[in-house]
């Protein structure tokens, strides 16, 4: 059988004596969508942020893709092909939404630029009406499609995506990842996208995942 393309074991991490995550195994498989739900507080966000480095896990282990990242430079993880869309959207208010595009692409030295401008613009075609128009006065759902296909115009292997949905209409909550095939990720978020196999819910202070297959009453999220 193949190794995981990401496995998390034991990781802990605090913010100052504050414990986050105390001991958080999880596995991604390649092309698995994987979510992590659980209430506010419980740690998603800093599981994900974790994985960048910051802040860095003080226990346990991250492998990606056969190499132990636990201690890479956060710069150096994003070149592995990991990208993140973070909560709160997080782009470029002072760049264009060409510019914050061609961010995303930078990772990968721009190779396929215009094939992949043309493909997340597919995806979000509010985006291709707004090429000049600075990030920081998009709307906040157009924000977030923004931080979206930032990450994607890397050709990430690997997609963290912190509550994708939110702000986004329902009609976009649905935009098809699944019509790119080639954008297999992890969300982390609220609700359930089609084709989540697994989920894993993150308790309160983040103590236990418990790990599960898809329940069908869950489809109404999808
Ligand atoms: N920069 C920080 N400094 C101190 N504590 C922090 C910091 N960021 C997060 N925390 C704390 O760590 C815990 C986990 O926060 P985190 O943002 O990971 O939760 P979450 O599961 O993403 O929640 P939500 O669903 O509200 O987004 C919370 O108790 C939070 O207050
Ligand atoms: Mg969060």
């Amino acid at each position: 059988m193949t190794a995981p393309l990401l496995q998390i074991r034991g990781v802990t991490a605090f913010y100052g004596k504050i414990v986050a995550l105390k001991g958080i195994d999880i596995d991604v498989n390649e092309g698995e969508i994987v979510t992590l739900i659980g209430a506010n507080g419980a740690g998603k966000s800093t599981l994900m942020m974790t994985i960048f480095g910051d802040p860095r896990t003080s226990n346990g282990k991250i492998i990606y893709d056969g190499q132990d990242i636990t201690r890479l430079p956060t710069h150096l993880i994003a070149r592995l092909r990991i990208a993140q869309s973070p909560e709160g959207r997080r782009i470029f208010p002072r760049m264009t939404v060409l510019e914050n595009l061609q961010m995303g692409a930078a990772i990968n030295g721009f190779a396929h630029f215009d094939q992949d401008l043309e493909r997340v613009t597919e995806l979000f075609p509010r985006l291709k009406e707004r090429l000049h128009q600075r990030g920081g006065t998009l709307s906040g759902g157009e924000q977030q499609m923004l931080a979206i296909a930032r990450a994607l115009m890397g050709r990430p292997r690997l997609l963290l995506l912190d509550e994708p949905s939110l702000g986004l209409a329902p009609t976009y909550r649905k935009a098809d990842l699944r019509r790119h095939p080639q954008y297999q990720c992890v969300r982390w978020h609220d609700h359930l996208p089609g084709r989540t196999k697994r989920i894993s819910c993150l308790e309160a202070r983040a103590s236990r995942l418990c790990h599960g297959q898809r329940p069908d009453h869950h489809d109404r999220y999808g």
